[in-house]
This record gives C-alpha cells, sequence and structure tokens, in this order.
C-alpha cells in the first residue's frame, strides 16, 4: 500500500491538474467542496514563488511518475517566536484507497520537519471524513480533540477533528 509514493514540486503544467482537483466536485470528494474556485489562483502564486513559499506551499504527490494529487501546508502562528505547520492532501479519485494518502501526508511531515525547525505538523479535517482520520493515524499523527463548529461547507456548520505530529513523535512505530 502507497507503494512508490513520492512528492515533487509543482511544474507549470501541473497547473490545471491543480485547479480541476480543487475546482470540480466530483475531483474535490464530498468534504472538500467549498464553491468554484478563481481558475487563476494557482497561476499566480506558480508565477510568485513555484508555490514554495515560506509560509506554505503545494508538492505533486505522484506514484511511478502518475500524477496523484496535491499536498499542501500553510504557517499557523503560535506565540510571537513560534509557528507550526497545518497540512492538507487531496488524491484524484482515482488514485484513493491504495495507501497514497497515508504515506503522502507521512512524507510531507517529514520533509517539512527536515528542512524547517517546527517542532508540530498538524492535521484537521471534517468529523465526518473517516478516510483522512483513519490516514492520519496511520501516518503516525496522534487524534487531540474535536474543534466545534469550525468549517463551513454545503449550507451549515461541521466540526472538525485535530490530529498533531510533534518531532519527537517521528521515530516512535506507526
Ligand atoms: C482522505 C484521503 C487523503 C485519504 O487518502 P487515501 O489514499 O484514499 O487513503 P489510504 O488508502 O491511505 O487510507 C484510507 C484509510 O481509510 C479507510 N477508509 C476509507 N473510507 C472510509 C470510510 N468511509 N470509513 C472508514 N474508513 C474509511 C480505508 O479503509 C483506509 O484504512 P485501512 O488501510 O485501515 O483499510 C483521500 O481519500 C482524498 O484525497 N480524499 C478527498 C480529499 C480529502 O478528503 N482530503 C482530506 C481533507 S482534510
Amino acid at each position: 500500500m502507497g507503494e512508490g509514493t513520492a512528492l515533487r514540486p509543482v511544474l507549470e503544467a501541473d497547473l490545471s491538474f491543480l485547479h480541476h482537483l480543487i475546482s470540480d466536485p466530483a475531483a474535490t470528494g464530498e468534504h472538500q467542496w467549498y464553491g468554484f474556485h478563481d481558475p487563476h489562483l494557482y497561476r499566480r502564486r506558480w508565477d510568485e514563488n513555484g508555490l514554495l513559499g515560506d509560509d506554505g506551499g503545494v508538492l505533486i504527490v505522484t506514484a511511478e511518475d502518475d500524477r496523484l494529487g496535491l499536498v499542501s501546508w500553510r504557517k499557523i502562528l503560535t506565540t510571537r517566536n513560534a509557528y507550526y505547520w497545518n497540512i492538507g492532501v487531496l488524491l484524484a479519485p482515482e488514485a484513493r484507497g491504495r495507501g497514497h494518502g497515508t504515506r503522502a501526508q507521512r512524507l510531507l511531515a517529514e520533509y517539512l520537519f527536515a528542512h524547517t525547525t517546527v517542532n508540530r505538523v498538524e492535521a484537521t479535517t471534517e468529523i465526518g471524513n473517516l478516510a483522512e482520520q483513519r490516514a492520519a493515524e496511520k501516518a503516525g499523527f496522534t487524534r487531540e480533540g474535536v474543534l466545534r463548529g469550525t468549517g463551513f461547507r454545503d449550507g451549515r456548520w461541521h466540526d472538525g477533528v485535530v490530529y498533531g505530529l510533534l518531532r519527537a513523535d517521528l521515530h516512535r512505530e506507526v
């Protein structure tokens, strides 16, 4: 499961794939459909920094050279001198259920711990998104709690679940 999963930077040729992933309700999955997106959103950010900024970024998830989806991260400031990363993952429908979402989140966390000084990587998801909750757990994240009424989607507020992986957790058996 999740064999050959890898992450790589976004190429210009990936931009329409990314837009389709986040903007087509058939691709987002029910828990990630937040309405249509500005079609130039990724293009603008890619022109600016290749979607690899100091406050966050996007990488393409691949397996055996196939393009499967994206992972992303954004900076969450906690105190005056500290921050952590909140990460996201979105695979194309045909790529799901084969372990790649689990592996991609693990690879992203390892990448962020290797290249930034953060002590914490967090993943949050809607309470009904059981696949993501299971994938986060399999990737080594600890379920930390329920965030009541945090996400607005499809006309109403939904509870969220928060998962965390600390630097010290990296060497725990998963
Ligand atoms: C959520 C997502 C990233 C998970 O990645 P994935 O590659 O499909 O998941 P994996 O194959 O690594 O593992 C999923 C696990 O959840 C389980 N699962 C899937 N659907 C489930 C459901 N409805 N109820 C309970 N468990 C479920 C699978 O059985 C598997 O667990 P197992 O290996 O113990 O059997 C992927 O499905 C996806 O991109 N979904 C759409 C976007 C999304 O929801 N992103 C997360 C937003 S926060």
